[in-house]
């Protein structure tokens, strides 16, 4: 969607992955303070996203929906200033049907409602908008009826401001060409959950749809779970790695005033956070993965290549890929940056690592400037 608001991959918090539905106003004041303190906006997390279950069940008499006052005492636009004036931004859930996905029976639906609630979110000063696609009339459960949907939210949010984040239901992993331009976001998969096999089929997913993914509008293999404790550090260090090398938006969904010293240094790698931000806005792609040994190359702004190496199997294995596979022309000497060590090493053009099951590494490779020879051409003239 073509509005400005997402040129690089969103970043932030949601409290769905580790609060599910007990959201409210001091979690997400103490989340927001926390972000700020850990470093973690300074890093790059700005987003601080309302999931399900903040509304009452019912609209006003007005036809409003309301913030449920026992979560939210003072309001969604109090908690909007709050969050501001931490230098960060606030996001809100809702739905495109008639009730919301929560399986307490879910709360008012945007359906027929999407003028009026775009506007209640602007003048609440929200930034963001998860959308998502719970309980659609029979009749509009096919793409075509989805898509005018999302279409009729898009439209009332026109000019608010507001980042729009599609959480459909009808064809993940269908490339839908439509999305990119309904959508700063658009989910590819259905629900992650905090387990490897689960985090690997939703990138298995992903992957396949580098092509839809650029600047303003990006593939979401849905939100992270770092730090949850369903999967080892290496498997969330492969997640974090994975989720930056395909630009995938990076919404932390952790308790961070509680994240453990390896969950804050996976979360704030600032060299793989650069990866997933970078301005060129490309999904990295697979050069290779045979039996389960991964090799991805992701072009960025200043020529150079991320390239990730998963191991994606139950056993140690050595995974090797080559400058030129990964898309680099032919130089002297390449400059190989360990994003996970953060060391620098020189590579004639063999790039490789021997992996722990589940592991990855990370490295940015550039043709070498320390070593680069002027190629002096002798005799040779420009016709
Ligand atoms: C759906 C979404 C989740 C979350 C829940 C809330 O399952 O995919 O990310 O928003 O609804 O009910």
């Amino acid at each position: 969607l073509d509005n400005g608001l997402a040129e690089t991959p969103p970043m932030g918090w949601n409290d769905w992955n580790a609060f599910g539905c007990s959201v409210d106003q001091q979690l997400v004041e103490q989340t927001a303070d926390t972000l700020v303190s850990t470093g973690m906006r300074d890093a790059g997390y700005q987003y601080v996203n309302i999931d399900d279950c903040w509304a009452l069940p019912d609209r006003d008499v007005n036809g409003n929906l309301v913030a449920d006052p026992q979560k939210f005492p003072d309001g969604i636009a109090k908690l909007a200033d709050y969050v501001h004036a931490r230098g960060l931004k606030l996001g809100i859930y809702e739905d495109s049907g008639t009730r919301t996905c929560s399986k307490s029976g879910g709360f008012p639906g945007s359906l027929g409602h999407e003028q009026q609630d775009a506007r209640l979110f602007a003048d609440w000063h929200v930034d963001y908008l998860k959308y998502d696609d719970c309980n659609v009339p029979a009749d509009g459960q096919n793409v075509d009826a989805t898509i005018a949907r999302y279409k009729a939210m898009r439209d009332a949010l026109t000019g608010h401001g507001i980042v729009f984040s599609i959480c459909e239901k009808t064809d993940f992993g269908v490339p839908n060409s439509a999305w990119p331009t309904v959508g700063n976001l658009w989910r590819t998969t259905g629900d992650i959950h905090d387990n490897y096999a689960r985090m690997v089929s939703l990138f298995h997913t992903n992957v396949t749809l580098p092509d839809l993914a650029g600047p303003d509008h990006w593939n979401d293999p849905d939100m992270l779970e770092v730090g949850n404790g369903g999967m080892s550090d290496v498997e969330y260090r492969s997640h974090f790695a994975l989720w930056a090398e395909m630009a995938a938006p990076l919404i932390v969904g952790t308790d961070v005033r509680t994240m453990s010293a390896a969950t804050k240094e996976i979360l704030t790698n600032r060299e793989i956070i650069a990866v997933d931000q970078d301005p060129l806005g490309a999904q990295g792609r697979p050069v290779s993965s045979a039996n389960g040994l991964w090799v991805l190359t992701k072009p960025l702004v200043d020529g150079s290549r991320a390239v990730t190496l998963f191991n994606e199997t139950d056993a140690p294995a050595t995974i090797t890929t080559t400058a030129g596979q990964v898309g680099l022309g032919k130089a002297f000497d390449y400059e190989v940056r360990d994003l996970f060590a953060h060391t620098t090493s020189e590579s004639a053009g063999r790039i490789t690592a021997a992996l722990p099951a589940h592991a990855s590494a990370m490295y940015r490779i550039s043709p070498s400037r320390r070593l680069a020879q002027p190629h002096v051409v002798v005799g040779l003239s420009a016709v």
